[in-house]
């Protein structure tokens, strides 16, 4: 299996600031053992961890838009970002792809990284940088996935042994060409639209699924029947069951569902 039945999505994204070092960290201590980040270019081509171009961002005076393509690493490492709706958590600052490589190294967990490109006509150059910080730091398990092929066209050239995926929000008619060409070991799909016999296509050419993003362990358990290999989840506990009274991180169940 490339990833894992559940991949926190965003790290714990539903219970922190998503793609913060603590949504990872609690992402692992909820057993997840793999995390899905979004990573972009500040102006001075810095890759962060973040899912919006213009993101809503809490600054000195209080949360504001920031246009992340126009705006330098040095401006954006001020600003946090605001919990999720209902919890507790405090806000969290921005990560660099950096920091957030060196944390999933230390928890021991694996990293689907998504080329989320600032602005239009940015993957290639997203990628190149993110290799470069990737490249810089200590080995992990990568996944790189993006719904900007030309950013996949580019891993495929500078970074072959990555296992590449497509994104797509519903499966394209030429996904079979597409699969050939990029050579990706799996398709990332929205679960909303996808269907039982599409799952089966991709499957049967020796690829893996993955959907995002599920919250809900019954339909979890559908797609599993279907033969999805992994869910991207904002919640990994609600999937991952940990033994009483013991730190040791264990594997997202799977097969007990
Ligand atoms: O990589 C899966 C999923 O994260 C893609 O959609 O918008 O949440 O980045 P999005
Ligand atoms: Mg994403």
């Amino acid at each position: 299996m490339l990833m894992a039945r559940v991949v926190a999505h965003r790290g714990a994204k539903g219970m922190a600031p998503e793609n913060t070092l603590r949504a990872i960290q609690l992402a692992a201590e909820q057993g997840a053992e793999w995390v899905e980040l979004d990573v972009m270019l500040t102006s001075d081509e810095i890759p962060i961890i973040l899912h919006d171009k213009k993101a809503r961002l809490i600054g000195t005076l209080g949360i504001k838009p920031v246009l992340v393509k126009n705006t330098p690493w040095q401006q954006m490492r001020h600003l946090q970002v605001p919990p999720p709706a209902g919890s507790e958590e405090p806000p969290a600052p921005i990560a660099t792809l950096a920091q957030a490589v060196k944390l999933i190294h230390q928890l021991g967990m694996g990293l689907n990284l998504e080329i989320k490109p600032a602005a239009k006509g940015l993957g290639v150059l997203t990628l190149e940088r993110s290799l470069a910080v990737l490249q810089a730091c200590p080995a992990i398990s990568l996944v790189i996935s993006s719904f900007d092929f030309s950013a996949i066209e580019a891993a495929k050239a500078l970074a072959p042994n990555i296992p590449r995926a497509l994104l797509y929000k519903k499966l394209a008619n030429n996904w079979r060409e597409a699969v050939r060409y990029y050579e990706v070991r799996s398709i990332h799909l929205a679960e909303e639209s996808l269907q039982q016999q599409e799952v089966a296509a991709i499957r049967e050419l020796g690829l893996e699924v993955y959907c995002y993003t599920v919250n809900l362990v019954g339909r979890s358990k559908e797609l599993f029947s279907w033969g999805v290999n992994g869910v991207f989840s904002d919640f990994p506990d609600r999937f991952i069951r940990l033994p009483e009274n013991s730190s040791k991180r264990i594997r997202a169940y799977g097969d007990a569902f």
